[in-house]
C-alpha cells in the first residue's frame, strides 16, 4: 500500500543566511523524502520562510526597506540555497501569506470557542523613546547576580545565572538605548494548564502513531517527560500568544493593536503552504491530511524534520494547538541535533560559521556535504560534528575511491570493445547485491532515518565490489588473447554492481543519480522490489567523469571566506545605537590617540602563535619569568616577560599565547631576550591586573597573527 505522506521543514528565519547548520535537518528530511518517493509513496515535502516579529521588523527598518520588502529578498535568496545543496521542496512559501492568515484566525476562533484562550495583563519593559514592549533579547543590562555588564534580559553569559529581565541591573533598551519602564499591558494565553491540556500531552508525546512507529524519538519523549512533570503534578504554564503594536504580524481578530506572536503562525505555516501548494497542483486533497478523521480514513502522515531547540515548540504547543482546535496532529516528529565544526560551535572569528552560498560559490560540490551529513546521521537527537579533515577522506575514499572508481575502470572496455553494449552478468559473483536487495537492510536503515547505517552497508558492498573489479583485472584480460568474452562479462557485473550502488545512494546524491542514469541509458532509478542485473544486449553511453576528489585547499579557502577578522557589533542592537556606540569610541579613541600608522607599518610586526613549553623564575628578577615559546621553528625561543606579578609559572606551561617574533633580540642580564609575549594592562591603574593573550581553541603554534 503506497504510503501519503506530508513532510515539514523547520520554517527558517527570514532574516538570517542559510549556514551548514541548518542544512543538517533540511538533507536529512530531502534524504527521507527522496527515498521514500522510490519506494513508490506520495510524498509532499513544504516549506517556507518564517517572517514575523520584532527582530525581522527592526532588521527591515535598520536596513531602511519594509518587512514585505526584505522577507522577498530572503526567500528568493533561501530558496537558491536549498536548490543548490538539492534540498527539493515542492513548495517554499512565506508565514506572511493569505493562507496562514486564514489558518491563524481558524485556529484561534477553535481554541477560543473550547476555552483555551484567556487575556490577562503583564508588566512588561516598554521602551519610551522607541514606543514599544521590548522582547527579552533587546533588553540589556547588568546581572543581577554577578554584576557583568552588557548581559541579555534572560540569562547571563558570564555566570550563567538565568534571571527575569526585570531583575536586570541599570537595564536599558539595546533598541534605542533608553531606560526601559515598566507597563502594564492586556495580553492573551493559551491555557496550556488546562487539565485536558496536561493529559492530552501525556498521552501523545509517549504514544505511537497508527503504523506502532513513536511519534518522538526515545531521548526526545524522555525530555517531554521531564518538561510535563509526574501525573497529577502541572507544571505547564500558559503561553503568552500575543505581542503588542509595532509588531511585524498578524493583527488577532477583534483586538486592534494586538498581534500573533510569531510562535503561533509559524507551525501554522506547515498547512498554509500545503495548502498553497494544493491550490497550485489541484488534485490533493488537503483535509485529507489535516482533519483527524478524514486523515485516519485516508492513512495519510504528517511528519515535521525540526532541530533539537525547537522541540518544545513541536511536541507541546503544536500538538495540543492542533488537537484543540479540531486538527489532526503530527504523526512523526524528526528532530536533529546540531551542528559543531571540528568538535566547536560554529564560529565567525574561526571562519566555521560557513554559510550555504558560501559554500556553493566556491565551487564546492553539494552532494560532498550531503553525502557527509548522511554518514553521520544516525536518527538520534546527538550533535553532528562537521570534522573538516574527516569530510574530506570519507568522500575521497568512499565516493571518488570507492564508488565512481568502480564505473570509471570498467565502462571504458564496454564503450570501445563492445559498441556499448552489456554482456549478461555473473550473477553468482552478484550474490551479496542480490541479499542486499531481498533483505532490505539498507531500506530499514533509511526508513528509520538512520543514514548512517545506510552508507555503511552500502560502502560494504562497493568494497566487494571493488574486489571483484581487482580480483578479475578487466585491464589484464583486455591485453590477453581469447578473453574477449570474459572481459565482457566482468565489465557488465561491475557496471551491474555500480547500478546497485547508485540507485543505493540517489537519494543522497540526486544529481550524481541522475548523471549515472544518462551515462547508463536507464530510467530513473526506483527502490528495487527484486533483484535485477542490467540486462544482456543493453546499451550504455560513453563514461563520462562522476565526480572530483575535494582538495584541502578548498576548504581552506572556504574557511578564510568564512572568517570574519572584525568582531560584528551585536545583532540585536539598532543601527542608531550603533552609531552612537561608535561615535562615543571614536570620541574616547581620539582623546588617548595615537597618531595613525600605516598598514605597512603594522605589517612589518610578526606577531605570531606561540605555545609556552616552559616558564621558570629568573634568580634576582622581580618581575621577569623565563618563558621557552614554540613558535613551529627548530628550537623554542627564549623571551623574559615582565609578568611574574600576575602569572604562576606551572600554569602557563602548555599554554598557546601571542609573541611579536621579529623584535630584535636583546642581551639581557639573565641572558638572550628573542622575542615579546603581549599582555594587556591599565596604565593608569595597576591594581586591574596584567594579562597574557591567548588564540581561540584550534590555534597552532607558528601561525602568524595579522
Ligand atoms: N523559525 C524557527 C522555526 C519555526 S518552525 C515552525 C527557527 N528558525 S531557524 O532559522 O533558527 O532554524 C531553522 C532550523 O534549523 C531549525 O530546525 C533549527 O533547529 C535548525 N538549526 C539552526 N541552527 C542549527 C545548527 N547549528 N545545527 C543544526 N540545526 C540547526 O528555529
Ligand atoms: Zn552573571
Amino acid at each position: 500500500m503506497p504510503r501519503k505522506i506530508l513532510v515539514t521543514n523547520a520554517l527558517p528565519y527570514a532574516n538570517g543566511d542559510i549556514h551548514l547548520g541548518h542544512l543538517v535537518g533540511y538533507i536529512q528530511a530531502d534524504v527521507w523524502v527522496r527515498y521514500q518517493r522510490m519506494r513508490g509513496h506520495t510524498v509532499h515535502y513544504v516549506c517556507a520562510d518564517d517572517t514575523h516579529g520584532t527582530p525581522i521588523m527592526l532588521r527591515a527598518e535598520k536596513e531602511g526597506i519594509t518587512p514585505e520588502a526584505l522577507i522577498e529578498r530572503v526567500h528568493g535568496e533561501h530558496l537558491r540555497d536549498f536548490t543548490g545543496f538539492h534540498v527539493a521542496f515542492d513548495n517554499y512559501h512565506s508565514t506572511h501569506s493569505d493562507e496562514n492568515r486564514a489558518y491563524a484566525e481558524d485556529f484561534y476562533a477553535k481554541l477560543r470557542a473550547a476555552g483555551f484562550i484567556e487575556t490577562r495583563a503583564i508588566e512588561q519593559f516598554y521602551d519610551p523613546k522607541r514606543e514599544m514592549f521590548l522582547p527579552d533579547r533587546f533588553i540589556k543590562g547588568d546581572c543581577p547576580k554577578c554584576g557583568a555588564a552588557d548581559q541579555y534580559g534572560d540569562n547571563c553569559e558570564a555566570c550563567g545565572a538565568a534571571y527575569a529581565p526585570t531583575e536586570l541591573k541599570n537595564p536599558r533598551s539595546a533598541v534605542s538605548g533608553a531606560t526601559p519602564e515598566l507597563r502594564s499591558s492586556e495580553h492573551f494565553f493559551f491555557r496550556l494548564s488546562d487539565p485536558r491540556a496536561v493529559a492530552f500531552l501525556r498521552e501523545w508525546t509517549r504514544g505511537a502513531n497508527a503504523a506502532g512507529t513513536r511519534r518522538l524519538q526515545q531521548e526526545a519523549a524522555n525530555k517531554m517527560r521531564e518538561w510535563l512533570g509526574d501525573e497529577g503534578e502541572n507544571t505547564l504554564s500558559d503561553w503568552d500568544i500575543s505581542r503588542d503594536a509595532p509588531y511585524f504580524g498578524f493583527e488577532i481578530p477583534g483586538a486592534p493593536g494586538k498581534y500573533f506572536y510569531v510562535w503561533l503562525d509559524a507551525p501554522i505555516g506547515y498547512l498554509a503552504s500545503f495548502r498553497n501548494y494544493a491550490g497550485k497542483t489541484g488534485g490533493i486533497e488537503v483535509e485529507d491530511y489535516t482533519d483527524p478523521a478524514r486523515a485516519e480514513r485516508a492513512g495519510t502522515e504528517m511528519v515535521h524534520f525540526i532541530g533539537k531547540d525547537i522541540l518544545y515548540f513541536h511536541a507541546l504547543f503544536w500538538p495540543a494547538m492542533l488537537h484543540f482546535a479540531g486538527y489532526r496532529t503530527p504523526t512523526q516528529l524528526a528532530v536533529n541535533g546540531f551542528l559543531t565544526v571540528d568538535g566547536a560551535k560554529m564560529s565567525k572569528s574561526r571562519g566555521t560559521f560557513i554559510t550555504a552560498q558560501s559554500y556553493l560559490d566556491q565551487g564546492l560540490n553539494p552532494e560532498w556535504l550531503r553525502y557527509y551529513f548522511a554518514t553521520k546521521s544516525n536518527s538520534t537527537m546527538e550533535d553532528v560534528d562537521l570534522n573538516l579533515d574527516d569530510m574530506i577522506a570519507k568522500v575521497n575514499s568512499d565516493l571518488v575511491g570507492k564508488f565512481v572508481n568502480i564505473a570509471s575502470r570498467c565502462a571504458g572496455f564496454i564503450t570501445k570493445r563492445f559498441e556499448g553494449r552489456l554482456a549478461a552478468a555473473d550473477e553468482a559473483a552478484c550474490a551479496e547485491f542480490r541479499a542486499a536487495c531481498e533483505s532490505g537492510v539498507i531500506a530499514r536503515a533509511y526508513e528509520e532515518r538512520d543514514f548512517g547505517r545506510a552508507t555503511r552497508e552500502i560502502m560494504r558492498l562497493a568494497d566487494i565490489a571493488n574486489q571483484y573489479v581487482n580480483d578479475h583485472k578487466p585491464w589484464e584480460l583486455a591485453k590477453q588473447d581469447g578473453q574477449e568474452a570474459r572481459l565482457h562479462q566482468v565489465c557488465s557485473t561491475a557496471l551491474t554492481m555500480f547500478r546497485d550502488l547508485s540507485l543505493y545512494l540517489k537519494p543522497v546524491l540526486p544529481a550524481t543519480a541522475a548523471r549515472v542514469e544518462a551515462f547508463l541509458a536507464i530510467d530513473p532509478m526506483v527502490w528495487p522490489g527484486t533483484w535485477q542485473p542490467l540486462p544482456a544486449g543493453h546499451v550504455i553511453t560513453p563514461y563520462q567523469h562522476m565526480m572530483t576528489r575535494v582538495e584541502r585547499k578548498q576548504i581552506d579557502a572556504l574557511i578564510e571566506a568564512n572568517r570574519e577578522s572584525l568582531a560584528p557589533a551585536p545583532a540585536s542592537a539598532s543601527s542608531e545605537q550603533r552609531h552612537a556606540e561608535r561615535q562615543q569610541h571614536q570620541a574616547q579613541a581620539a582623546e588617548t590617540a595615537s597618531p595613525h600608522i600605516s598598514i605597512d607599518d603594522f605589517a612589518k610586526v610578526d606577531l605570531r602563535v606561540a605555545r609556552i613549553v616552559s616558564a621558570e623564575h629568573v634568580e634576582g628578577a622581580d618581575k621577569l619569568l623565563r618563558l621557552q615559546l614554540d613558535i613551529g621553528e627548530d628550537k623554542p625561543r627564549q623571551v623574559f616577560a615582565g609578568i611574574k606579578s600576575a602569572y604562576d609559572p606551572a600554569a602557563l606551561v602548555g599554554r598557546l599565547t601571542v609573541m611579536v617574533a621579529n623584535l630584535a633580540p636583546r642581551k639581557m642580564k639573565f641572558g638572550m631576550s628573542e622575542g615579546m609575549v603581549l599582555a594587556a594592562s591599565d596604565e593608569n591603574d595597576k591594581a586591574a591586573g596584567l594579562y597574557i593573550l591567548s588564540p581561540d581553541s584550534g590555534a597552532r603554534p607558528g601561525m602568524r597573527i595579522r
